[in-house]
């Protein structure tokens, strides 16, 4: 699935540089799409303010394409979310992730990607268990840094910023991905099946604290 991304994604760049008399880059498109359609709940830069929200700025391009690609086929079901104003327009009171991805279209959603890149990841503060902190690295730095690189604060690899995500949306990941409701690379799945709750409760603390 990843290499019909990477090329898909290849066609698009060389689509755009053929667009050069066009003002507007990627970038810009994507940026007003995004604050359009996405800030209410992800904020401007896509750090989220929101405990359940997941902060997704600096996300890999294909890691963007990727997910987002699963909620609009269904392959990943989103919890449905509160909308603030509902009260003020009264029409709707909740929508969720499945239903914002299917009203995109393919080059909206790479250009959303290729501006959500290039936005600075702000890890979210939060308090944590120092102890169960130390532990969860000792499991990070043994089954899960190759992919989740640099104790988890980097996505070169094309796998999720682990590292200042909120632990709200993270215990519900966790508890998502062990049920096997989400799609997980098969060497990650290999290794987190491994994981005793105690050892998934030592990582979402380690994920939680702050990096150097
Ligand atoms: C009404 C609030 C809301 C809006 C609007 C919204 N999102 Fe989300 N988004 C969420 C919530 C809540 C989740 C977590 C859903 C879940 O998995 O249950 C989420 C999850 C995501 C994820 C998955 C992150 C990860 O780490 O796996 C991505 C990517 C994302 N949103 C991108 C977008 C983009 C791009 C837009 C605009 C086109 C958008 N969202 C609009 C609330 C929203
Ligand atoms: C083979 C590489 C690989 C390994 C090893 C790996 N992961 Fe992942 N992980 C990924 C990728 C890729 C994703 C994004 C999956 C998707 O939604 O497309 C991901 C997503 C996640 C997410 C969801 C994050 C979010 O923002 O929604 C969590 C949590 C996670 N991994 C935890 C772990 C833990 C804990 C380990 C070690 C036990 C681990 N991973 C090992 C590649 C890996």
């Amino acid at each position: 699935m990843r290499t019909t991304l990477i090329f898909h994604l290849l066609i698009f760049m060389l689509s755009i540089s053929t667009l050069a008399f066009s003002t507007d880059t990627t970038e810009d498109i994507g940026k007003k799409l995004f604050q359009e359609k996405c800030s209410e709940c992800h904020q401007q830069d896509g750090n989220s303010k929101d405990k359940e929200i997941p902060n997704i700025a600096g996300t890999s391009a294909i890691l963007t394409f990727d997910i987002m690609d699963q909620f609009k086929s269904g392959d990943r079901k989103s919890k449905p979310i509160k909308l603030k104003d509902s009260a003020a327009t009264g029409d709707k009171t909740e929508t969720d992730m499945n239903e914002i991805t299917k009203a995109l279209k393919t080059n909206e959603i790479e250009a959303i990607a290729f501006f959500l890149v290039k936005q600075k990841s702000k890890p979210a503060s939060q308090a944590f268990d120092q102890d169960l902190a130390k532990k969860g690295k000792e499991i990070h730095m043994d089954l899960c840094e190759n992919c989740h690189v640099d104790e988890g604060t980097n996505n070169i690899e094309d796998a999720s910023i682990l590292r200042g995500q909120w632990k709200n949306y993270l215990q519900s990941q966790f508890k998502v991905l062990s049920e096997g409701e989400r799609y997980m690379p098969r060497r990650m799945k290999k290794r987190f099946r491994k994981l005793s709750d105690e050892d998934k409760k030592a990582l979402i603390e380690f994920y939680i604290s702050p990096a150097n």
